[in-house]
């Protein structure tokens, strides 16, 4: 569960946290806060620096024994009060339940975030988590009545679910199951939903996800569409977003080597758990347009039934390729789902998210998505909320040249590109564009954004979420 804000503050919890300005006299903060005197100072070298943590012991005017945690901003741009904010989370992290929080802060949004992010956990399968606390509440004491704290909290809320969700196993995160849980945010949000399974898919054409799906018949393929549309909304743009949902990847036959690059494939799903976390917020953040998600969901493994490379298919709308590596399977469920949003729900925009390539990765690390457009506006509007709201992204060419090297001898169009080309990111994002309608387009490939290799600032080892607040914050200012 994510900590609950709350702005009524108690003043009976053991915990708080100062965040204070470089440079900004520290006894003159401390003489603002309910104590009555200072009992220890661990504060070795504090200027205020962003992130820069601090600690002291008090007597709070109750008399409550407390831990004062005090926390720099620099000058509080938006990124240096989400690196503060990170830094605060890190400190309380597995030690608190329950902390008070002065702020007035231009940011208070994003510090709480940040440092609810910190404190993220993954305890589901646990049997011993005694000990461990987990942050419950923060107690929020502004002067100013703060109208932002909901927003704030059904974002924290809907990364923590996209997180839950990536660090769920394999073995229990069917595309089925992954439907369920879909239905669950749709009840509890006022979205519909329409779920196909192998039969529609098969009578619809959706074959791109039914080749990739259909490794695993066990375990087949789900097509889940989500509608967030209000009273009044008919007039209102459309917004599609579109999500990679493979809730493991093998590779395929084309079988992922060395075999232990595979254990972290369960998060090949993240741009489907960081589109459902963005649609759990809607009824909260009320954005004005219409969004629908379209998240396409399957299994890549192989068995009998698995597709092959040469296999050719095809695809939602008639266009056909050859899968000559059946590890590129993330662009053939998105290729669907591209062309079923140009056919049948002709939208105004198209967001995709998906953990495409390892070549993201190697591009651009893991603090940055690389985004692709077909539209300049588009592409910097996602690059402003990108840096506004903490989920980072960084616009990549899609190069005309290169597309000739997607051609197949046999099909319209080869899942790889002949010849060692490189620029597998961009090469992706080519592929993708040949099922691109006629609206406004963008791709992030998170492959390396949507997972953190290290336990640090405001990731734990695992899914990070990303995609929630980028889209949050691109879909509030439409
Ligand atoms: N899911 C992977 C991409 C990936 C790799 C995500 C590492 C996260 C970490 C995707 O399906 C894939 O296998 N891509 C291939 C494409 C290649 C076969 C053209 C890749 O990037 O190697
Ligand atoms: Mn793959
Ligand atoms: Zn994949």
């Amino acid at each position: 569960m994510p900590p609950r804000l709350v702005t009524r503050v108690t003043r009976t919890t053991e915990t708080r946290i100062l965040a204070l300005l470089e440079g900004a006299n520290l006894d003159s903060l401390l003489s603002t806060f309910t104590l009555d005197r200072a009992v220890s100072v661990d504060l070795p070298n504090f200027t205020g620096g962003a992130g820069e943590v601090g600690e002291l012991s008090a007597l709070s005017a109750q008399g409550v024994r407390c831990r004062i945690i005090i926390v720099g901003l620099g000058s509080a741009s938006a990124a240096e009060v989400r690196k503060a904010g990170a830094a605060a989370g890190r400190r309380l992290r597995g030690k608190e339940s329950v902390v008070a929080i002065r702020i007035a802060l231009a940011h208070a949004g994003a510090f709480l975030t940040s440092l609810s992010l910190a404190t993220y956990a993954y305890n589901e399968l646990k049997g011993q988590t005694e000990g461990i606390k987990q942050l419950e509440k923060i107690e929020i004491d502004t002067s100013a009545k703060w109208s932002k704290l909901a927003q704030t909290q059904a974002i924290i809320d809907g990364i923590f679910l996209a997180r839950d969700l990536i660090h769920t196993p394999a073995n229990v995160k069917s595309p089925a199951w992954m439907a369920a849980e879909s239905a669950l945010v749709a009840e509890a949000g006022g979205l519909k939903i329409r779920v196909r399974e192998e039969r529609e898919l098969k009578k619809e054409g959706f074959g791109g996800i039914l080749a990739v799906g259909e490794s695993s018949r066990a375990r087949g393929p789900r097509f889940i569409e989500l509608t967030y549309a209000p009273r009044g909304s008919s007039k209102w743009q459309h917004v599609v977003l579109i999500g990679k949902g493979i809730v493991f990847d093998t590779g395929g036959i084309s079988l992922k080597r060395p075999y232990d690059i595979m254990i972290p494939m369960k998060s090949d799903m993240a741009g489907v758990a960081g589109i459902i976390g963005t649609m759990s917020t809607l009824h909260v953040i009320k954005p004005k347009v219409r969004v629908t998600a379209l998240l396409a969901c399957a299994e890549n493994t192989i068995s009998g039934t698995a597709q092959r490379p040469s296999d050719v298919i095809t695809h939602f709308g008639g266009t056909t390729v050859e899968v000559k590596d059946t590890d590129a399977e993330g662009r053939l469920v998105l290729a669907d789902s591209l062309a079923y949003a140009a056919e049948v729900l002709k939208p105004d925009v198209v967001i995709d998210m998906a953990t495409l390539t390892g070549a993201a990765t190697l591009g651009l690390g893991r603090q940055f998505a690389a985004l692709y457009s077909n539209d300049d506006v588009l592409a910097l509007e996602l690059e402003e909320a990108g840096s506004a709201s903490g989920d980072r992204a960084w616009r990549m060419p899609l190069i005309d040249d290169y597309r000739d090297s997607l051609k197949s001898e046999i099909a319209d169009f080869s899942n790889i590109s002949s010849g060692g080309l490189g620029a597998g990111s961009i090469m992706a994002a080519l592929f993708l564009q040949n099922f691109v309608g006629d609206y406004r387009w963008a791709h992030l490939d998170i492959a390396g954004a949507g997972r953190s290799e290290v336990d640090a600032g405001e990731n734990i080892k695992g899914g990070t979420g990303y995609g929630v607040r980028i889209l949050c914050e691109w879909l509030a200012k439409q």
